[in-house]
């Protein structure tokens, strides 16, 4: 195949070579990136003088429409070229002739693909932010419903205290949280650093202005090493970390919701329609979408892997290797915003069997703490408390009686501090209640959580 390339060699590679060397499978999703740069590139130049008005106009228009026509199907992306960028030059100098050739002057493939890139990264940025935004609310939406909605709450898989469902939710809402400052800040450093202008890896002849073209693609600054800024491929590290992290909060998410649907816990039930059955047991209904979205973790953090492993052992400048990071990098974007938009329905219409919730939680001396904090309150200093407590527990173990039921002659047995109001404070709604410190499970600190979280979105 004929290269535009052709110079040194006569441009003509094995099929092989071009297999090898061919990414536009992947680095078409670039072209309006490509194309939006290139614009900037031609207004810098003419500009600068370096081509001029008519030819930029020329070229501005070209590209325009070469994006109209690939958006709207007129113009199918010829994937026997080499990649995105050979073939938007290539199809711009079929329509426009000779001026299209003028387009890659002082600027290189490798500060192109640097910038298209970095653009990339900043959209997706945006797109998975918006998208967790939406996660987010109907967090909070199903958190409102639920906020007085008793669950056993757990450490170490053990029952440990009773706390509101709406309570569990909100702990996601704020790990999304910290997931949108983690993409803010990767897309302001993105943002702040325009590699184009650096061209192969050392600058250009050309008296370019680099600011001015940065700042036409809303770049805040420019790159100010050229050999940094054409191998520098951190906005990729970062992103995939942080879309990594994203993964690991859903796939926790999606833990608990595969806990939460079978028979042993029935905390929650999922419509049929987000369900699927098995080809053989009729009475089966499995949560594959949680289950899914667990499993595609691992091909998250596979890509973050794949990526540093690429980059660990790269001299400067550009080095053809690092052809290989836009798989990783598009294919953990386009998984996790499938995982988020999957989640989005699934919390929202996921139904709550508070019944069974509140079954579960009155299993396990739940309340145990709260019998402490009740001797504490009448006098008693904590560790004593505590371990009056635990005797109790035993007691009620071996009576096969939960703590809220013991008759209160029998309290007496432990503690003369101990009175009839115990039952009341024991029951789950009021040690659920009780826990009104800042952040707590009480309904009222649930509430406050959940206006908090609506006020950032
Ligand atoms: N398709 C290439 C990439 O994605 C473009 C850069 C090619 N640069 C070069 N010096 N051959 O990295």
């Amino acid at each position: 195949m004929n290269k535009l390339w052709a110079g040194r060699t006569a441009g003509k590679t094995a099929s092989l070579v071009d297999e090898i060397n061919s990414s536009i499978g992947v680095d078409m999703r670039l072209y309006k990136q490509d194309i939006k740069g290139s614009i900037a590139h031609a207004e810098m130049m003419a500009k600068q003088g370096i081509v001029s008005e008519a030819d930029a106009r020329l070229i501005i228009e070209g590209l325009t429409g070469i994006e109209q026509d690939i958006t709207s199907g007129a113009l199918e992306i010829d994937m026997s070229a080499e990649d995105i960028h050979m073939f938007v030059e290539q199809e711009l100098t079929n329509r426009i002739g000779d001026t299209g050739k003028m387009l890659h002057t002082a600027r290189s493939r490798n500060d192109q693909v640097a910038l298209d890139t970095k653009m990339y990264c900043a959209g997706a940025a945006d797109d998975v932010d918006e998208m967790l935004v939406q996660l987010m609310k109907v967090l909070a939406d199903k958190a409102e419903k639920t906020t007085g909605v008793i669950m056993p709450g757990y450490t170490h898989m053990q029952h440990a205290q009773p706390v509101s469902f709406g309570q569990h939710l909100m702990a996601y809402a704020m790990m999304f949280e910290r997931d949108r400052e983690r993409l803010a800040d990767c897309k302001k450093r993105i943002l702040s650093r325009s590699p184009i202008g650096a061209c192969a890896l050392a600058g250009t002849t050309f008296d370019i202005d680099r600011e001015y073209e940065a700042g036409l693609l809303g770049f805040t600054g420019v790159a100010l090493n050229s050999m940094d800024a054409v191998s520098d491929r951190d906005h990729f590290v970062e992103l995939l970390s942080a879309l990594s992290i994203i993964m690991m909060h859903v796939s926790r998410l999606s833990e608990e919701i595969i806990t939460w649907c079978t028979s042993e816990f029935s905390f929650v039930k999922l419509p049929d329609e987000y369900t699927t059955g098995s080809s053989i047991m009729p009475q089966k209904k499995n949560p594959d979408v949680a289950e899914l979205c667990r499993g595609k973790t691992g091909r998250v953090y596979g890509n973050l892997m794949s990526l540093l492993t690429t980059l660990k052992g790269l001299p400067l400048a550009y080095n053809k290797d690092i052809q290989e990071d836009k798989m990783p990098l598009f294919d953990s974007v386009e998984t996790v915003e499938l995982c988020i938009e999957a989640f989005i329905e699934i919390v929202d219409v996921m139904q709550v069997d508070e019944e069974s919730m509140y079954e579960s939680a009155k299993v396990g001396y739940i309340n145990a703490t709260d019998l402490a904090d009740y001797l504490v309150v009448k006098g008693m200093p904590f560790r004593d408390a505590y371990n009056v407590s635990g005797k109790i527990v035993s007691y009620c173990i071996g009576r096969d009686v939960a703590l809220e039921d013991l008759p209160i002659e029998e309290f007496k047995q432990f503690s003369d501090l101990i009175e009839s109001d115990v039952h009341e404070r024991l029951s789950l709604k009021t040690c659920m209640e009780k826990r009104n410190s800042q952040g707590g499970t009480s309904p009222e600190q649930v509430m406050k959580q959940i206006e908090y979280i609506r006020s950032i979105i």
